[in-house]
C-alpha cells in the first residue's frame, strides 16, 4: 500500500529520510523557481499477499524477446504456432488468437450473425464484456438469474426469459467451473439458439471430460494479465466450424480476405481486398510467443491452484460461518477464483468489513461480480431490478475471492487461512 505524504524539505533530515528509513520512499521532488517546496513522499507498507499474481518469469521473458528480436512484431508465425497449439490442447478444429476475450465474443456475435433487435442471455453475475458485445450490435442483454450452488447461469431461468427475439446464449464458467451445459444444450436445441461459451475463467476446465473449447459451436478464451493463462492482453476463439473460423479470420482483420497478415511477408503479396468492415482484433507474435510458453504449464499451473482450493475448503468447511465452493459432477474446473461465501446470520460483520479486515492484514482479495443488473448502466437502459434476480441479488452480499494463484508459497497459503479463520471466530454472533 502506498500512502502520501507531503512534508517540507526539512523532513529530508529527519528520521523520515528513506536513507533511514527504508519504509519510506520519494515519490516526486516538487520544484518551483525558489527550489524544493514540496517532497512528496510514500510510506511503502509490503502487501503480504496480492490478490493475483501471474506465473510468468524467465522463460516467457526470452520467448517475447526472442519474438522481438526475430524483426516479426506483429501477427506472425508464431500466433499461428499458438493457434495450433491451443486447439490441439483443447480438442477444437479451429483457434483464432485475438486481442481479447471481449473481441473473442464480439466476433462469435458477428460470426453467428447477431442484428439490430436480437436478445441474447447473459448471466447477470459476470464482467460487462459478456454483456457489452451483445450492445455493440444493437441488440438486448437478457440478463438471467445465476445458480445459488455454482453461481453460473441458471438454465432454467434462462429459458423463462426466451422470447421470440432470442438468438444465443452467452453461459459463463464462472470461477473456472464450467455451466450445466447438458441443461443450456438442450435448451438450445429446443428454441434454436446458438451457444457462444464465455470461458474467460475457463482454461483448462472440462465438462464430461471434454475439454472446454471443444464443448459447444464457439468459445471464448482470455489471456489477460489475471487469467490462468496469460499474454498480458490477449484472447482466442474457437471452433469446430470451418464458416465461422474463416468470418472470424477475415473480421479480426479488417475484414481483408485470406492471410491478410502475410502481406508484408517474403511470401505475401501487396494485394488485397476489404470483404467486410472488420475489426482490429488481431494477437501479436510476441504476445502468443508467451502464449506458448504460458499453454506448455498450463497443467502444472492448474494443478497448483486445484491445490490451493482443496487446502482452503479444508479448513474452511469446518467453519459455520464459511461457505466453500464446490465443483459438480462431471466437472473440473480451471480455479481461476477461489469464491468464498460468509454466512452472514453467523457473524456481526459484512462482506465489506471483512475485505477491509483482510487488508489491514495485507491479504488482497477481489468481488466478482458486482452483478450486472446492479450497474448503473444495465440499470437505466434496460430497466433491470434487484427483485428480478433475487439468488445474484442475495449471494453478491456475501461473496469475495481469495488470493490463488500457482506461486503461493505454503507460508502464504496458511497466512490466508489463519487470518480468514481469526477474522470470522472474532465475529462470531
Ligand atoms: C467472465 C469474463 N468474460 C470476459 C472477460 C473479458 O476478458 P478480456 O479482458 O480478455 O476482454 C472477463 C475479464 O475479466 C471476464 O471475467
Amino acid at each position: 500500500m502506498r500512502v502520501l505524504v507531503e512534508c517540507p524539505p526539512e523532513v529530508l533530515l529527519s528520521n523520515k529520510n528513506p536513507a533511514v528509513n527504508p519504509g519510506i520512499e520519494i515519490l516526486s521532488l516538487f520544484r518551483t523557481l525558489q527550489g524544493i517546496e514540496v517532497i512528496q513522499l510514500t510510506e511503502v507498507k509490503e502487501q503480504v499477499i496480492p490478490f493475483h499474481q501471474a506465473d510468468v518469469g524467465e522463460e516467457e521473458a526470452q520467448a517475447a524477446a526472442s519474438a522481438v528480436l526475430s524483426g516479426w512484431l506483429t501477427m506472425g508465425p508464431k500466433t499461428i504456432e499458438f493457434e495450433q497449439k491451443f486447439a490441439s490442447y483443447v480438442g477444437a478444429k479451429h483457434a483464432i488468437g485475438v486481442s481479447s476475450c471481449t473481441a473473442a465474443l464480439h466476433l462469435a456475435l458477428d460470426a453467428i450473425g447477431l442484428k439490430q433487435g436480437d436478445e441474447v442471455l447473459v448471466p447477470t453475475t459476470t464482467f460487462t464484456s459478456t454483456a457489452e458485445v451483445v450492445c455493440y450490435f444493437k441488440a438486448k442483454p437478457v440478463l438471467v438469474d445465476v445458480d445459488a450452488k455454482t453461481l453460473c447461469i441458471d438454465p432454467v431461468d434462462a429459458e423463462r426469459r426466451i422470447t421470440e427475439k432470442t438468438r444465443a446464449v452467452i453461459p459463463v464458467h464462472y470461477a473456472g467451473q464450467p455451466c450445466d451445459m447438458d441443461a443450456i444444450h438442450a435448451m438450445a436445441k429446443r428454441h434454436g439458439l446458438r451457444v457462444i461459451e464465455d470461458a474467460a475463467h475457463a482454461l483448462p476446465a472440462s465438462y464430461h471430460g471434454i475439454r472446454v473449447g471443444a464443448i459447444s459451436e464457439l468459445t471464448a478464451f482470455s489471456f489477460y494479465a489475471t487469467k490462468t493463462l496469460t499474454t498480458g492482453e490477449g484472447g482466442m476463439v474457437t471452433t469446430d466450424n470451418e464458416e465461422l473460423a474463416t468470418r472470424m479470420r477475415m473480421m479480426r482483420l479488417h475484414g481483408i480476405g485470406r492471410d491478410a497478415w502475410k502481406r508484408y511477408s517474403a511470401e505475401g503479396s501487396w494485394y488485397y481486398e476489404v470483404l467486410d468492415s472488420g475489426f482490429k482484433y488481431n494477437l501479436t507474435d510476441i504476445q502468443s510467443a508467451i502464449g506458448i510458453v504460458q499453454l506448455a504449464k498450463c497443467d502444472s499451473m492448474n494443478a497448483a491452484r486445484a491445490q490451493i482450493a482443496a487446502q482452503y475448503s479444508k479448513e474452511f468447511a469446518k467453519e459455520r460461518a464459511l461457505q466453500v465452493p464446490t465443483v459438480g459432477d462431471h466437472r473440473d474446473s480451471a480455479w481461476h477464483l477461489y469464491v468464498l461465501r460468509l454466512n452472514l446470520e453467523e457473524i456481526s460483520i459484512t462482506r465489506s468489513e471483512m475485505i477491509e479486515k483482510l487488508k489491514e492484514r495485507g491479504i488482497g482479495t477481489s468481488v466478482h461480480f458486482i452483478p450486472l443488473h446492479m450497474h448503473p448502466y444495465y440499470r437505466n437502459t434496460y430497466g433491470y431490478l434487484a427483485d428480478d434476480f433475487p439468488v445474484a441479488s442475495k449471494e453478491y452480499q456475501r461473496y469475495l475471492s481469495l488470493p490463488i494463484f500457482p506461486r503461493m508459497t505454503s507460508a502464504q497459503i496458511d497466512y490466508v487461512i489463519e487470518n480468514v479463520l481469526e477474522i470470522v471466530k472474532a465475529a462470531a454472533r
